[in-house]
């Protein structure tokens, strides 16, 4: 089964899903809400779904899931499933999505908010909840047991729609599904628990405006100021995010563009230390330091003394050897200059040169002691090396490329992680170039509540 076919099923599997569980809910639904209720919680929410923003691994993040909770706590699961599905359509075709990644998505959001309800009421939890009602004192054993049902009903709902999309996402993207769920879950979680609260204050105005006035829509228009401000904190993590990932590039275009044979040898580089590292099975906090140290190794390069070395067509003489050496530790200098990057990247980069048998440079380290990054980039740092076109000979095959890495394990490299790299089935297509894509041009590298706006089998707008 290819790609596109796994990916499929995913999505019938969720649609089927979404189907049978809102046949479940429908079975003991709570009374229409009305056309008021009903549409101003579907036109919030989907107002809030046209504002999300991107997340790290081809998904975005919005936070109508404010919506989606709220209406759940008042009207129950199918009713809610109701305002997530269609909210969810609407903003679909507001994005222009195609027509498979809009029936994912608003079935994987009737999926979460629906299971998150049944999960709900299967503890005890009632609907309306008890908060909502006026007559409660906040002492009592009630109320306390509602709130804290509440938490289950958000934290349901957050690991239903991160894991259903993270599964799409992988299985569309081939990377991890451990991977891609930290990366867009892992920095936002505790945001989602914080914003959910916005949750808990939209049911709560609502149901005191509906007992007061009679037309509990008008009630949230109070709680407009504090979903913008949520977005807007949304808003800020990301761009946070975002500047780092530029810089990163900017970094590494001006190496570049410094040495041209080597153009685009720090993405791939980075690409194959991503493969090993996936391979390795390592975290994906940590597969993402591996490769933002892969990135960066030779950003020392850039350094004024480097630049006629780097145009040099013949040998290098002993002298001029010895100053190119330094490069790694220049490059260490430089990439210790970002705070996040010191300690586990900025030594990865120090010793990218260093050999198993303690002949490489800087330090001499030898086997264990040389970092397990270092260890990783030299290895791809040479297979990058020998797969491309040189000015003095054309790029190596595969078969030339396995030899050679075998020749010298260890001597030059670590024996271990050789033959993780050449029985790699990833790191076999990069070096084969069939996917030449490196992991800076594979998608939007940002990093959450999530729908899947950009995979491989469907472009999004423009893209
Ligand atoms: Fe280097």
């Amino acid at each position: 089964m290819n790609r596109d076919q796994r990916t499929l099923l995913v999505v019938s599997i969720v649609t089927s899903a979404a189907i049978a569980l809102a046949t479940v809910a429908k079975s003991d639904p709570l009374a229409f809400p009305g056309w008021w209720a009903f549409g101003s919680f579907v036109v919030i929410a989907f107002v809030l779904e046209t504002l999300n923003t991107q997340l790290r691994v081809q998904a975005k993040g919005s936070t109508s899931f404010i919506m989606h909770i709220a209406a759940g706590l008042l009207f129950g699961g199918f009713w809610s499933g109701l305002v997530a599905g269609v909210s969810t359509f609407l903003g679909e075709l507001a994005r222009g999505n195609k027509p498979i990644k809009l029936v994912f998505n608003v079935s994987q959001r009737i999926v979460a908010v629906v299971t998150a309800s049944l999960v709900y009421s299967s503890l005890g939890g009632v609907t309306p909840p008890s908060y909502l009602s006026e007559a409660i004192a906040l002492s009592s054993r009630e109320l306390q047991r509602d709130l804290g049902l509440f938490f289950v009903f958000a934290s349901s709902y957050f690991l239903v729609n991160s894991a259903l999309v993270s599964l799409v996402v992988s299985v569309s993207s081939e990377r991890s599904f451990r991977e891609v769920w930290s990366l867009n879950t892992r920095g936002v979680i505790g945001y989602d628990m914080g914003a959910s609260l916005i949750s808990l204050l939209v049911a709560w105005l609502y149901s005191v405006v509906e007992r007061r006035v009679g037309f509990g829509p008008i009630g949230l228009v109070g709680v407009i100021l504090p979903v913008v401000a949520a977005r807007h904190v949304y808003g800020l993590y990301h761009q946070l995010q975002n500047s780092g990932q530029e810089l990163l590039q900017l970094m590494v275009k001006a190496i570049e563009a410094r040495d041209p044979y080597t153009s685009g040898h720090s993405v791939r580089v980075s690409a194959l230390s991503h493969a090993i590292a996936v391979e390795l099975g390592l975290s994906a906090q940590e597969i993402e330091q591996v490769e933002t140290a892969a990135l960066l190794h030779d950003v020392g390069k850039i350094h004024e003394g480097f630049a006629p070395l780097l145009r040099k067509e013949g040998r290098l003489t002993d002298e001029e050897t010895a100053l190119m050496q330094t490069h790694s530790t220049r490059s260490a200098e430089l990439v210790g200059i970002i705070s996040k990057f010191r300690g586990f990247i900025q030594d990865s980069v120090r010793h990218h040169h260093e050999r198993w048998d303690g002949q490489g440079y800087p330090s001499g380290l030898s086997g264990n002691a040389i970092p397990l990054a270092a260890r990783i980039i030299l290895i791809s740092d040479t297979i990058d090396a020998m797969t491309t076109d040189r000015p003095y000979r054309k790029r190596l095959g595969l078969e030339v490329v396995i030899a050679e890495l075998q020749k010298c394990k260890g001597t030059q490299f670590d024996a271990d992680l050789v033959d993780v790299a050449i029985s790699s089935v990833a790191v076999r297509r990069l070096i084969s170039g069939s996917t030449g894509t490196a992991v800076l041009d594979a998608g939007p590298l940002r990093s959450r509540r999530v729908s899947w706006p950009s995979g491989s089998l469907w472009k999004v707008r423009g893209a």
